[in-house]
């Protein structure tokens, strides 16, 4: 939720500044799309020099393009998800101080805004947008002002802010500096030769270098050209990690795909495959070296709550199903921003694993902070190196996705799944609920799912049609049991957030209950048929409630396993996956319904990398 870049460099003038903070926000601009803008220390007496612009970046593109700013020696620049006022270009970041030499960028809610903007009119101050940001600009300029230097008045005005956030600042009296500071809200630090940078996440340096360091909670970095220094909130110098990006530009490019969604839908036999690898030693027996828990703490453990949003927690959902029948532990799996409001029963023998793409995801964070603070060990599923919730966890399990930059998650949800087994049998193993030779041959199905997902990407040129078709639909239902109704699910939720339709996923038993109503004549409706292969019962079942839908006029569009013939009698389209055992069956099945749901939005004419009114990374509550 709003992207943050800063450079500084000693490389003669050139341009530079500008294109490395227009570049990052490229790479940046899935965090928010409301508006765009980049402020420059020209270093040449001139001062600062700034540009913004409502809407997405083409938008401050052109912008300069027509009016180019002044090169310059460092920069600052910001994508926003819009908190305060309207998205419009008066609220659109950089904001400046009262003399224009002082300009900052944030992301993040304060929270005291109000006192604080009450205490700046008191004293005379004339605020032009509606923004919490415009009041942290005067206030680090007062300070300045004030005799303090830039770190220093950074760092007293964080200290009074309330809330979440990370802010950039530059001043035109230091042209070669930028702070920044982080209070709940991401920033990471790319360090070059003779240039730093700062970022929401590496993407927004990963073009220049991969060498990276983690910035803590509370803390403050001032980058030179040739100098990185970290103090916490209390002005107490700090040892920062230092760490190196594992993948390069090109995986956050589109690679020649027409959107970045299409892109990591091709991605995820890749992505689960590298999520499997390396995960066992020579005897064949999982090895999760990442997992620093005590294995003692992880026997005892008596109850598992996965806590994550959306996507994830329909992951999380997944999984459920597969830990329980491996590891005999009750399994809840709750969104996270409900988890701390409902007094969750949480002690010393529950294992709490939260589950996010971005690692940064406000309502995961809080709840991993409330299980810590309830005595629970907490173990994360994270995809974001460097990112805070991996930091607060007592452990994490990485995913290996890849970067993620169309906002709609896909193969971190593949990715995220495969990690949530791994730690199913990686607790059956130690538990011993489970022998060897069962956890090996799970592995070994796990490790031919790629070849399958790939298979169905290949053969989806149906599901591309029909969505093509299917432009004018204003409703699609999707039904699953099982596993397969957090998937009926998953397939909904794409499809709201892509092509903005009405879509719902429901248990396929609860039907009868109630959602049936909404069947009339034409009503496109997904199933996901388990395998005939699995328990007969729930394959029979779900028959029958494709049955009963289509004897009211239901259209439906069934994904049922290869050499599933009882599906064909009351099918309109036939979607085949690979034949795939019932509890890994969703690594399959939802490719289709990811594709649907892009081929759709695409036919509709929408924008499916970035969905309206969305942001990638939620970090606001
Ligand atoms: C939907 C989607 C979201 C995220 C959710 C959690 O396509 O991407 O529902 O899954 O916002 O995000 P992370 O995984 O970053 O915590």
């Amino acid at each position: 939720m709003c992207g943050i870049v800063g450079y500084v460099g000693d490389r003669p003038a050139g341009g530079r500044p500008l294109e490395v903070a227009m570049g990052g926000l490229a790479r940046l601009e899935y965090r928010g799309y409301d508006s765009a803008g980049v402020a420059v220390i020209t270093g040449n007496g001139d001062g600062l020099a700034t540009a913004k612009k409502a809407g997405k970046l083409k938008n401050l593109a052109a912008l300069l393009e027509a009016d180019p700013l002044p090169a310059g020696t460092a920069s600052i620049g910001h994508t926003r998800w819009a908190t305060h006022g309207a998205p419009n270009d008066v609220n659109a970041h950089p904001h400046l101080s009262e003399d224009g030499a002082l300009a900052v960028i944030h992301n993040g809610i304060v929270e005291n805004f109000a006192s604080l903007r009450e205490e700046l009119v008191g004293a005379g101050v004339a605020l032009t947008s509606e923004t919490d940001t415009e009041v942290v600009a005067h206030l680090v300029s007062r300070a300045y002002d004030d005799g303090k230097d830039l770190t220093d008045a950074v760092r007293t005005v964080a200290l009074r802010l309330r809330g979440t956030f990370t802010i950039l600042a530059v001043h035109a009296d230091s042209p070669r500096t930028v702070v920044g500071a982080r209070h709940d809200s991401p920033l990471v630090v790319g360090l070059g030769e003779g240039e730093n940078f700062l970022g929401s996440d590496v993407a927004a340096f990963i073009a220049h270098t991969k060498e990276a360091m983690e910035l803590g909670q509370d803390q403050v970095v001032t980058i030179t050209p040739t100098s990185v220094d970290v103090v916490d909130f209390a002005g107490n110098p700090v040892e920062a990690k230092r760490y190196t990006v594992t993948w390069d530009a090109a995986a956050a490019e589109k690679g020649g795909f027409a959107t970045f969604m299409d892109k990591e839908i091709h991605d995820q036999p890749k992505a689960v495959a590298d999520t499997l690898l390396g995960r066992t030693d020579d005897a064949g027996r999982l090895r999760l070296d990442e997992v620093h828990v005590d294995e003692a703490v992880l026997r005892q453990v008596d109850k598992i709550i996965v806590v994550a949003c959306g996507t994830a927690a329909y992951a999380g959902q997944v999984a459920r199903y597969a830990i329980e029948h491996w590891c005999r532990i009750p399994v809840e799996v709750e969104l996270a921003h409900e988890f701390r409001y409902r007094d969750p029963i949480v002690d010393a023998r529950t294992l709490v694993v939260a589950v996010s793409q971005s690692g940064e995801t406000m309502d995961t964070l809080m709840a991993v902070r409330h299980a810590k603070e309830q005595g629970a060990t907490v173990l994360a599923i994270v995809n974001t190196h460097g990112s805070t919730i991996p930091r607060e966890a007592d452990a994490v399990l990485y995913t290996h996705a890849g970067p993620e930059i169309a906002v709609a998650s896909t193969k971190a949800f593949l990715a995220q799944i495969t990690a949530a087994y791994l730690l199913g049998l990686y607790l059956a193993q130690l538990r011993g609920t489970k022998f060897t030779d069962e956890i090996t041959d799970v592995l070994d199905d796990l490790r031919g799912i790629p070849e399958k997902i790939q298979r169905v990407i290949d053969g989806a040129g149906r599901v591309r049609e029909i969505a093509g078709w299917m432009a004018d639909t204003s409703s699609v239902l999707f039904l699953g049991r099982h596993v397969g109704y957090p998937v009926a699910m998953e397939g909904a939720l794409k499809l709201k957030e892509l092509a903005y339709i009405h879509a719902e996923g429901f248990a396929a038993g609860e039907l009868k209950h109630g959602p049936i109503a909404l069947i009339e004549p034409g009503q496109p409706v997904f199933i996901i048929v388990p395998s005939p292969r699995g328990r007969d019962s729930l394959h029979s079942k779900v028959i029958s409630n494709i049955q009963e839908i289509r004897a009211r006029g239901a259209r439906t569009l069934v994904i049922a396993e290869e050499g599933d013939d009882d599906v064909l009698p009351f099918a309109d389209e036939v979607f085949r996956v690979p034949q795939t055992p019932v509890l890994l069956a969703p690594l399959v099945s939802v490719v289709p319904l990811q594709i649907f749901a892009c081929e759709l939005a695409t036919a509709r004419g929408l924008d499916v990398d970035q969905p309206r009114n969305l942001a990638k990374s939620v970090t606001v509550e």
